[in-house]
Parts: structure tokens; sequence; C-alpha cells
């Protein structure tokens, strides 16, 4: 094959019949309980929760610059939301429950969702209220804003990461919040699936180029991918583009709620298989699955350089006249937390205050004005990971531990190691109230979380 057929070839795969929502009607999107195989014939299926039927729920396909309208109906037994994180979205379809709308309520609520996709890339949705267990039983999905000229690859593949605590009848243990995790590193569980299933092996040809979108879904999880064998290139972080990289020691690290898309060629020998091995805690490294080459010959043809997408209009924040402010993130069990707790089951503070999840109500911990930019300098005092998400806006990374970042990439989730700090900036161009927490969903419930406002 040469290069013009090669770039037929990704068109038409670019063009694939994905459900792109139509004009005008909403798409359903319906929560409900479900069953599910998660770790394969030999134990019994899993009880989920799930949208339309499924762990993930369907993957949601848009152009950039259209406008998504999705009703919403929950059939759960109890109240929920749904966020679509990462989306620069007006405020009052942000999905935060009594923040932004009121609950959609249990058994038959239903409510619209309906806004412009502003920006290309890779974005996941989720619930906004009881997180912990929410997201924790599935429900979750992805969401792509395609660009309007997208890449050449051969395959666009989405992996949406859920890690699930499961007993050996595979079912979900319901110890959700419990004080442990809470007060820890969150609800890490003991099954990763990749959408929903445990996949044994991506079967690939030799020569075959791909973008990969990977979304971390899991509640606590944070995962450090080596692809052996390979040599992955990012070129976006949290659906924005960035320089494209190969990750520090070849590893694609995520947080919960973080995304990357890798550019992802095949240069492996036919009939071999390459592990993914996820290495982030060091003494649980295990095979997420294999790359697997089938034995079909290696496609002829040279490796064509790696794509750079165009940016997303974001507006640049001017950093000589930006507005600063230091927030501190606390708690935890091995951190000082402040004594004679009052309300019980409150483990983390932002800026000394722990927040509870259930109203999501409460005075903003800062207001900002409307335009203007802004650097935070984001401090964590605690022994433990935090991904620190920023609701309507997406902001620079400028720096970690005081040195700068040469990426400087977009994100709206940011992953502060233990006792680490970073500089983001940002314009506070979107008005609203924000939420801004951690996206360890435990930490979330537990007292990690604020609003910010901007007027
Ligand atoms: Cu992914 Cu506040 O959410
Ligand atoms: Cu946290």
């Amino acid at each position: 094959m040469n290069r013009r057929q090669f770039l037929a070839l990704a068109a038409a795969a670019a063009t694939l019949p994905h459900a792109h929502a139509q004009n005008g009607r909403a798409r359903v999107l319906r929560a409900a309980s479900a069953r599910q195989s998660l770790v394969g014939p030999s134990h019994p299926d899993s009880a989920v929760w799930a949208y339309d039927g499924k762990v993930p729920g369907p993957e949601l396909r848009y152009r950039q610059g259209g406008r998504l309208r999705i009703e919403v109906q929950n059939a759960l037994e109890v109240d929920t939301t749904v966020h679509f994180h990462g989306i620069r979205l007006p405020n009052a379809m942000d999905g935060v429950p009594h923040l932004t709308q009121a609950p959609i309520t249990a058994k038959g609520g239903r409510f619209l969702y309906e806004f412009d996709l502003p920006d290309a890339g890779t974005y996941w949705y989720h619930p906004h209220l009881g997180s912990p267990a929410q997201v924790g039983r599935g429900l979750y999905g992805a969401l792509v804003v395609e660009e309007t000229v997208a890449p050449a690859v051969d395959r666009d593949l989405i992996w949406v990461l859920s890690d699930w605590r499961l007993n050996r009848e595979a079912r979900i243990v319901d110890d959700f919040g419990s004080f442990m995790d809470a007060s820890h590193a969150g609800r890490i569980g003991n099954t990763v699936t990749i959408n929903g299933a445990n996949p044994d092996a991506l079967e690939v040809r030799a020569g075959e180029r791909m973008r990969l979108r990977l979304i971390n879904a899991s509640n606590a999880r944070i995962y450090g991918l080596r692809f052996d064998g390979h040599a992955p290139w990012v070129i976006a972080l949290d659906g924005h583009p960035v320089e494209p990289h190969q990750p520090a020691n070849n590893r694609v690290v995520l947080g919960p709620a973080q995304r990357a898309d890798l550019i992802l060629d095949c240069g492996g020998t036919q009939d071999r298989s390459y592990p993914v091995i996820d290495e982030f805690y060091a003494r649980r490294a295990y095979r997420l699955l294999d790359i697997r080459y089938s034995s079909a010959p290696a496609y002829a043809r040279a490796t064509p350089p790696v794509p750079r997408l165009a940016p997303n209009r974001l507006p640049e924040p001017d950093l000589a006249v930006a507005g600063r402010h230091r927030i501190v993130f606390g708690g935890g069990m091995m951190g000082a937390m402040p004594s004679q707790r009052e309300h019980k089951g409150l483990f983390w503070t932002v800026n000394g205050k722990p927040v509870h999840d259930d109203g999501h109500r409460h005075a903003p911990l800062l207001t900002l004005v409307r335009g203007r930019s802004y650097v935070l300098e984001l401090v964590n005092e605690t022994s433990w990971h935090h991904p620190i998400h920023l609701h309507g806006h997406v902001f620079r990374v400028l720096s970690r531990d005081g040195k700068p970042n040469p990426l400087r990439e977009w994100r709206d989730t940011v992953l502060l190691d233990p006792d680490s700090r970073a500089e983001i900036a940002f314009v506070a161009d979107n008005p609203g109230d924000w939420m801004f927490h951690c996206h360890v969903l435990e930490h979330q419930a537990t007292g990690m979380m604020a609003v910010v406002r901007v007027a």
C-alpha cells in the first residue's frame, strides 16, 4: 500500500458510521441497573449500574462545534445527575446537584442536557451525586468530540479503564465510602477492565498506526502504563492537543478522570505478543493485556510522522496581570487533621475546611472576576495522590514543585503527587459556581471539594 492508499484508508476509518447525534432530536441516555460479565465466562455476571444497559455507557461522538442534546432518564433507585467531564459548557448544564440543577429523581426523573461542544478531544460523562457508589458501580461512558480534520490512523480506539472491587462470585463489594478507603488512597479495587471486559489481548497487524484514547474512569486507581516493545506518543491530554512527546520512562500515567490520546505505531513482529504492564504501584505491577500481532505481513509503507492536532481555541491566561491564590489540600490519615472535627466522616480539607458531599451547596472558596487571568498554586500537604479537577474551564499546568513545566499542557485535572505542588493558570471566562475537587471519589465525598465562583 502506498501513502495515498494509506491516507484514503485512514480517512475511511475516521468516518465509520458512529452514532452521530441527529440535529434537533434528543438522544436518550437511560441509567438503570444491569448485569454484565466483567471477568469473563469463568465467573457469573456482575450486578452493575449502567447507561443504556452497558458499562461503559454508549460512546457519544460529535463533531467539534456540534451540539449535544441528551435526555437522561433515571431508572435507578436513587437520584442522580450527569456531569460531562472536561467540557466547557454553560453552568446550568454542568450536572452538579443542588449547585447547578435539582437532582434527577429516582425511578423516572428526566433531565435534558443541551450545549455546544467548543473543543475537540476525548472526554467522558458520569454522575455527580453519590459519586463513589454511582461511578463505582459502572455509570460512565466516553464522549469524543472529533476534530474537523482528524489525523490519519488505521484505527481510533477507546479504552475506558475501570477498577472494580469484586468478591469471588464477581459481585461488587458493597463497602463504598469505607473509613479505610476514604481516609487513605481511596477505593482501589482488585479487577481492572478495559471497556467493561477483561480482554486477554488487543489484536493488531504489524505496521498499523492506532490512535488510542485512554480514559481513567476509576474511583481511585492511578495507572502507569508501559507498552512493552512499543513507544507510544502522547498527542493530547485531557482532550487537548499537546506537543507530541514520548512520556517520561515510557510510562503513560493517568490519574482518576484524566485522559490521554496516544499514537501507537505497531512496529512489532508478526505472531508475537507484547504485554502492556500497569506498574504505577511499584510492588503491584500486573499485565493489563497483550498486544498480539496477527500473522498478516506488515503493511509495506513507511511510518508517517506523528500527527500534530490543531489546538482548541482556548483563552490564553495573561500571567503578568493574573490574580494569584494559594490552595492547600490537607488531611488524610497520615496528615495533621484539625482536631475536634465536629462532623464525622470528613477526612480531607481545602484551605483548612472540609466540605461535605451531600449538599454541594456552600460559600465559594474563591470568587474570581469574570474575564480575568488567574494563577492558582495547588499545594498538597498530604501523603496521598490527589487528581484535582476544575469544572467549566481548562488550565495550563505551569510548574511542578517550583520547576517550570516545559509542556505547559492544558488540562482539566492535574495529578498532585504526595507532598507536592503545582501552579495552574487559566482565564476565568465562564460565569457560574464551579466545583473544584479531588477526583478520588471517596476523597471528594469526605471533604476534598470546594466551589469556585466566576462572577
Ligand atoms: Cu469528573 Cu466534578 O467531575
Ligand atoms: Cu484526593
